[in-house]
């Protein structure tokens, strides 16, 4: 079966793929539909409205949207639902200077997948990895924030480690993995 991922994020997309092949599920980019994101605390709310502007009229196709964010546990999960607009911002070194003084650098990513299509309403998936925040930034694959988040278990950041072992335990990964075996059992 075929899936259209509403992103204009091509290491996301890339990323996602990856996971869905396993599950014989091609997923395609579709830059056509607009991902409307309405400004909220909450990654599901986000998910959710954005998937009723592309599902609201009677679709023949199934559609997912994806939104995360990196939590910072002692900054109250700063930047969170704000973490594209503060990696344009601040970026990498802004985050590290907040991180400045603070001997706990544990983190997590959280990724909200939502599918909508054909007689399936709106179902959403969810996939969280711990870690910790690098004292520098290092390595040059991936995007975003991984060249500062290390995955627990590891002494690596995910930029250092590369897509295949991200793929193995990210926050992607898991949100695409609970949604390759939704698919697999009810469609
Ligand atoms: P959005 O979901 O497209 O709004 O983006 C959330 C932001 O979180 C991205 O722009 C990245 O900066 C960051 N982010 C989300 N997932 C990842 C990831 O897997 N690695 C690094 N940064 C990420």
């Amino acid at each position: 079966m075929r899936i259209f991922f509403v992103t204009g994020n091509e290491a996301k997309f890339r990323e996602a793929s990856s996971v869905l092949k396993e599950f014989g599920i091609d997923l395609l980019i579709d830059k056509s539909h607009k991902k409307v994101e309405i400004q909220s605390d909450n990654l599901e709310d986000i998910v959710s409205n954005a998937l009723q502007g592309i599902c609201s009229d009677n679709v023949s196709d199934y559609y997912v949207v994806e939104d995360d964010g990196l939590f910072i546990n002692r900054l109250n999960g700063f930047p969170g639902p704000y973490s594209s607009y503060v990696y344009k911002t601040i970026g990498l070194t802004g985050i590290l200077k907040l991180m400045n003084d603070i001997d706990d650098r544990t983190a997590y990513f959280k990724s909200v997948v939502g599918l909508c299509g054909p007689k399936v309403g709106i179902k959403l998936f969810t996939g969280v990895v711990s870690g910790r925040i690098a004292m520098e930034p290092r390595g040059t694959e991936g995007f975003g924030f991984d060249p500062i988040f290390i995955p627990e278990g590891y002494d690596k950041t995910f930029a250092e480690l590369g897509i295949g072992i991200k793929n193995r335990l990210s926050h992607r990964a898991r949100a695409f993995k609970s949604l390759g075996n939704w698919l697999l059992n009810n469609l």
